[in-house]
């Protein structure tokens, strides 16, 4: 007899591996009380790790100059109506000290593939941070660069790199991303980082054009495969100087449901309740805690230029000064029985 959506989900917490159709069969044939009942399973799963604590990461916008095109995302190079802008050493080294005063214990350096930041520019950036906050650990979300480069900013002091995959399938991934982009290099670089030594990032957006459960199976396996240590998933959002803007956005309910499966294939993962999430849903990243998730990064770029850093429409904490976010990500994490904990927040062994 075939087995019913709540077996797959109980042996998937056993064995922590399924086949691709049975990742699809989880997506399409999903009920409310079984993704109650996957939920349940995420949240207990995640605090015999991590408990009540959740962690927080400083999210610095170095630079908004991208010299590549995805179709989905609004600081892609075609959209001329957007003022771009980077932001300076001083000004970054700034941001993350304002943060350390805060509490921050890391940092993500997150910008559009931008030619501007050498691995010299970008690893005296690193270092100096380094020295000015000790103890932090920097996060670099820069795209893809070279071997050479990604070496550099490791010997640099750089500790982990999020490069979401965006999709495993190969065909999709052309959907979403102009004829000179390649799949094959997105994956390439992932090992690379992984080889290097850095704690590795991967992720996708969810709902994303072209998406169906198929593609999202694939998505899930990669991560059952990679065993990432951070997987960064939102909704997607259209943005309306890009060809995706009448495309409807991602839903909470299917984004909630993969991190709850997510943290059920990867018990230990970092997996941030991300601001795309915050976004589609004003409790959307309360919801994504509740499903599983136990990082949030609230915004720490100088308020000047947040919302020039315009990945999607609407999007969350551009007129708030760092500290704001701050507080209410606490209150709001406070408000569903959690806290959030000062400390670098790295992965932790499975026990
Ligand atoms: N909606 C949601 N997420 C987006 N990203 C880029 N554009 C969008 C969008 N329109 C995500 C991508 C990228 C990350 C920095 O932001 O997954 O990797
Ligand atoms: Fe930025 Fe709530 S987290 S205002």
């Amino acid at each position: 007899m075939k087995e019913t959506i709540g077996d797959l989900i109980r042996r998937l917490r056993e064995e922590r591996s399924l086949t691709e159709e049975e990742y699809a069969r989880l997506i399409e044939e999903r009920t409310p009380e079984a993704a109650e009942a996957l939920q349940d399973l995420a949240v207990t799963v995640r605090r015999r790790i991590y408990g009540d604590e959740v962690f927080f990461r400083g999210l610095i916008e170095i630079s908004n100059i991208c010299k590549n095109d995805c179709l989905y995302c609004g600081l892609r190079r075609s959209n001329r109506a957007l003022r771009r802008y980077r932001l300076s050493g001083e000004e970054i080294v700034s941001s993350a000290e304002e943060g350390f005063r805060l509490g921050f214990r890391t940092f993500v350096l997150q910008g559009g593939e931008d030619a501007f930041y050498t691995d010299e520019a970008l690893g005296d950036i690193v270092r100096e941070i380094k020295r000015r906050c000790p103890g932090c650990a920097v996060t670099l979300s820069m795209g893809e660069r070279s071997r050479e480069s990604y070496q550099a900013l490791f010997v640099a002091g750089a500790d982990r790199y999020l490069l979401r995959h965006e999709t495993a399938d190969k065909a999709h991934y052309a959907r979403l991303h102009p004829p000179e982009m390649s799949w094959e290099h997105r994956m390439h670089c992932l090992r690379e980082l992984r080889d290097i030594g850095y704690q590795v990032g991967c992720g996708f957006m969810v709902g994303s054009p072209g998406q169906t459960a198929r593609e999202l199976a694939k998505d899930l396996k990669f991560i059952e495969e990679f065993k990432p240590d951070m997987c960064g998933i939102g909704p997607f959002i259209p943005h309306h100087e890009t060809p995706f803007r009448r495309e409807p956005a991602g839903s909470v309910e299917l984004t909630c449901y993969l991190l709850s499966l997510i943290r059920l294939i990867r018990p230990p993962v970092l997996l941030p309740a991300t601001t795309a999430l915050g976004t589609i849903h004003p409790q959307g990243r309360e919801l994504g805690i509740l499903a599983g998730a136990n990082v949030v990064m609230p915004n720490l770029s100088p308020v000047g230029v947040r919302k020039q850093y315009e990945l999607y429409d609407n999007k969350i904490c551009t007129g708030e000064e760092s500290a704001q976010c701050l507080r209410c990500l606490d209150l709001r994490m406070r408000e569903i029985g959690y806290r959030l904990t000062v400390g670098r927040g790295d992965v932790r062994p499975d026990t």
